[in-house]
């Protein structure tokens, strides 16, 4: 049976944010890949997430057609701690604030015309015209039918996933074919289920 302790530690585990630098210092290596695709943070408040701002502040940069991201109704810092955005004037039900909610950006322009694409320039795109923030109705778990279906649309998976769930978030990408780039405990390449093959023939270079 879980004692507090063990649910303190596995929830402390499953809401480690990742770095910037370090998000930035990784995804260099896979810049053309990224051209023209569908990029879906699927664990990732887009208020809190790093990735989301990576991918969102490098759009255009990147060539990506889409950027998607979704929260998770029970993340303990869900839509509280603000730092990316202001959300208040955006379509998040303010009397419900935990509610989770879906991203999704197609277009990045420059609309404060500083010369950089910034996230200002989101959050212009968010509060005018395409303003692609929407609620989702199933709490934003990984495995709800309208992330799967989020997820049928992506090319790549990006994200740190819960600790907690990594062999049931490692299947789910792999049972719908997904490409993915994701965080996890350097053990995790030798969890038979989650890669088919045992260790000794996979190549690691
Ligand atoms: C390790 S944190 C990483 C957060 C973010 N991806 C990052 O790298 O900064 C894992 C995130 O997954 C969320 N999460 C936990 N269980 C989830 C689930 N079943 N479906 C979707 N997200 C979940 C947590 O709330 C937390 O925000």
């Amino acid at each position: 049976m879980a004692t507090t302790f063990d649910k303190a530690k596995k929830n402390k585990a499953d809401e480690f944010y990742t770095q910037l630098p370090d998000i930035e210092a990784e995804m260099r290596h896979y810049q053309e890949q990224f051209r023209g695709k569908v990029i879906f943070c699927n664990c990732d408040d887009p208020y809190e997430s790093n990735f989301f701002k990576y991918f969102a502040m490098n759009f255009n940069f990147l060539g990506l057609k889409k950027l998607i991201a979704t929260c998770y109704s029970e993340s303990p810092v869900a839509t509280k701690q603000l730092s990316l955005f202001d959300v208040k004037d955006l379509a998040v039900k303010s009397a419900d604030a935990k509610h989770p909610y879906k991203i999704e950006i197609t277009e990045v322009k420059d609309e404060n015309a500083d010369g950089a694409v910034d996230l200002a320039d989101v959050e212009y795109l968010l509060k005018n015209g395409k303003n692609a923030l929407t609620l989702l109705n199933e709490g934003g778990d990984f495995r709800s039918t309208e992330c799967i279906e989020l997820l049928k649309e992506a090319d790549i998976v990006v994200t740190n996933p819960p600790f907690s769930l990594f062999r049931e978030y490692v299947a789910q990408l792999v049972e719908y074919d997904k490409k993915f780039i994701i965080i996890g405990n350097v053990n995790a390449i030798t969890y038979m289920d989650v890669f088919k093959r045992p260790l000794a023939k996979v190549k690691l270079s």
